[in-house]
């Protein structure tokens, strides 16, 4: 299991197990986490399961590309640390992931 720290739109921060193999988005959902919506259920064609990649873990997390690069230009306020939980596959090297989750998706 790896530890992830969601913040909700609210501020509230909800830290939580997610098992390695599954997408952060998988996480968000599997907890209740507020703010995730991952309307089409991961195929990265919806663009709301957007979050904010926390700044210390952007290289561990690396940048959208491709298809999710380009859906990402349809979320509400994307920025360069944007991405789409769903395509984020949860590791090891991942403990202690923190990311926000914007007020609105798309
Ligand atoms: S759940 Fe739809 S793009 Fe991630």
């Amino acid at each position: 299991m790896v530890t992830i720290t969601y913040v909700e739109p609210d501020g509230t921060e909800r830290t939580v197990d997610v098992a390695e193999g599954r997408s952060v988005m998988e996480g968000a959902v599997s907890n209740g986490i507020r703010g995730i919506v991952a309307e089409c259920g991961g195929a990265c064609s919806c663009a709301t399961c957007h979050a904010y990649i926390n700044a210390e873990w952007l290289d561990a997390v690396g940048p959208a590309e491709g298809d999710e690069a380009d859906m990402i230009e349809f979320a509400l306020d994307p920025r360069p640390n944007s991405r789409l939980t769903c395509q984020i596959e949860v590791h090891s090297g991942l403990e202690g992931l923190r990311l926000e989750i914007p007020a609105e998706q798309a």
